[in-house]
């Protein structure tokens, strides 16, 4: 072994923080990631619905990791579907069939089959991006169409087309022309109604704007003689992810949903991050009673081992006949890891009510959130939930105004580890969302207790007092 070798061997060895640090500074790229605090922070060890960092302090996770690990850290059942596989068939390339895959596919597609009345086919890929891109392929190959709606305030991932219909400016601005960039349509985001509204009395205004779209082909989006529209689908999040877990009125997506199927436009549902009964049910989707012609999911599927990412779609534009074989095909699409976790976890969805257990946690919680902010009313602004996705706004003294400098240091402050439960330190991890980046997006562990909701409401309650002594 050659001295600069073994030079190296020793680099790969570093364990102090200082040195790794320096490292990270040097040869990470920071394009793959955020960094929210400086410098990033080492954790060590995870457990049920906590971090533990490398001194050994637990953070509890009101996060977990944007939803991908729904099922909370160390789930023993799905980490026993990985080991078992590990053992038995950890590789196999995709043109290759393995039973794991198509039963999932099956699972799926009859699941579908059942809450919408429709038939479909399940394709799979590895991130949510590239599934996003995996649907913007099927959708074009059945329209012949390039250019989709899309919500402002939506995330739909950061691969460049994904990028093109994901609402940021700030994802596309260094990287030139988006010549299909999707048009962005107001959400129904009611605290902060984009046309001044009041929900009371608004009649679905943000509706009959979008229709009047399509009112004359001068507004630009159809033309009335050939009965056709210009854009081939609408890319929604039925609750907004990173947008700040925006719940629409429950009126809304059945009158958009008219609206596209009176024009013949798809509707995409990404699920990637509502999806696995994040906000309650199955598919997020199924609490607004529309049957979506597209599904985009990933992330809890496999509760963030193995990654595996997926679409369905109905029948007719999906088959093999209309989707050949290639379409899209990519080295790890189906792998057998991802797949014998998410047959593993719908079994799991199957044998366990969790639409009543998460959807009693989610009260819960929401109740003691409203009660946080009826105490500290010049703190929070809105508090809100369906599921276990909910929302806190902090905002300024007035309870509207966006107070995102107070956010990012409530934020930080969490993550010093030095908060009290009980005479132990301990941190919170909270996760920073919203158009104005004032919204706390609060996601725990299905595997949350009552008692470790009580102790959330205790540390945020703590770092108020901490971060706004001045409004308390
Ligand atoms: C709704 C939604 N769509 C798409 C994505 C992109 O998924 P990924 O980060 O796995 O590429 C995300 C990720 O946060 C998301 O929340």
């Amino acid at each position: 072994m050659s001295t600069d070798d073994k030079a190296l061997l020793q680099v790969m060895r570093t364990t102090g923080e200082k040195e790794l640090l320096a490292l990270e500074r040097k040869h990470c790229s920071w394009g793959d990631t955020v960094h929210y605090l400086d410098p990033p922070k080492f954790f060590d060890r995870a457990e049920g619905t906590f971090l533990y960092d490398r001194g050994g302090t637990a953070y509890l996770d009101l996060q977990m990791w944007y939803s991908a690990a729904s099922f909370g850290y160390g789930n023993q059942r799905l980490q026993q579907a990985l080991k078992d596989q590990l053992d038995k068939l950890p590789q196999l390339a995709c043109q290759y069939l393995h039973p794991e895959k198509v039963q999932l596919a099956a699972a799926i597609a009859r699941l579908n089959q059942s809450k919408f009345g429709l038939d479909g086919r399940v394709h799979f890929n590895v991130g949510g991006s590239q599934a996003v891109e995996d649907s913007l392929k099927i959708v074009r190959n059945h329209t012949g169409k390039n250019l989709v709606f899309a919500f402002m305030g939506g995330y739909h991932g950061r691969t460049l087309a994904a990028t093109a219909i994901t609402s940021s400016y700030r994802y596309r601005r260094r990287y030139g022309h988006f010549s299909d960039r999707a048009h962005f349509v107001p959400f129904p985001y009611c605290f902060r109604c984009p046309y001044d509204k009041k929900r009371e009395d608004c009649g679905l205004y943000c509706v009959k704007q979008f229709e009047k779209n399509f009112e004359t082909e001068y507004n630009s989006f159809w033309d009335a003689k050939a009965g056709e529209p210009e854009f081939s689908a609408f890319y929604v999040e039925a609750i907004q992810g990173t947008g700040g877990y925006v719940i629409p009125p429950a009126e809304y997506f059945p009158a958009l949903k008219k609206i596209l199927d009176e024009r013949g436009v798809l509707l995409v549902d990404d699920e990637i991050q509502m999806g696995f009964f994040r906000a309650g049910k199955f598919w997020a989707i199924e609490n607004f009673n529309v049957e979506p012609d597209i599904i985009v999911f990933g992330k809890a599927l496999t509760n963030g081992l193995n990654p595996l990412s997926g679409v369905w779609a109905r029948e007719e534009l999906i088959s093999p006949e209309t989707f050949p074989p290639g379409s899209t095909h990519s080295t790890f699409s189906s792998n057998t890891l991802g797949t014998a976790v998410g047959l593993e976890a719908v079994r799991m969805m199957l044998e366990t009510d969790y639409e009543s257990l998460v959807n009693a946690k989610g009260a819960y919680f929401l109740t003691q959130l409203k009660q946080l902010q009826k105490k500290y009313p010049r703190v929070i602004g809105d508090t809100d939930g369906m599921g276990l996705a909910l929302r806190m706004e902090i905002c300024q003294k007035d309870g509207y105004t966006p107070d995102r400098e107070l956010t990012d240091k409530i934020f930080a402050e969490g993550m010093k580890g030095d908060l009290d439960a009980h005479g132990k330190k301990m941190g919170l991890v909270l996760d920073v969302g919203g158009y104005y980046k004032n919204v706390f997006t609060i996601a725990p562990s299905f595997t949350i207790t009552e008692a470790e909701i009580d102790l959330g409401i205790e540390l945020l309650d703590q770092l108020i007092r901490r971060c706004a002594a001045d409004r308390v």
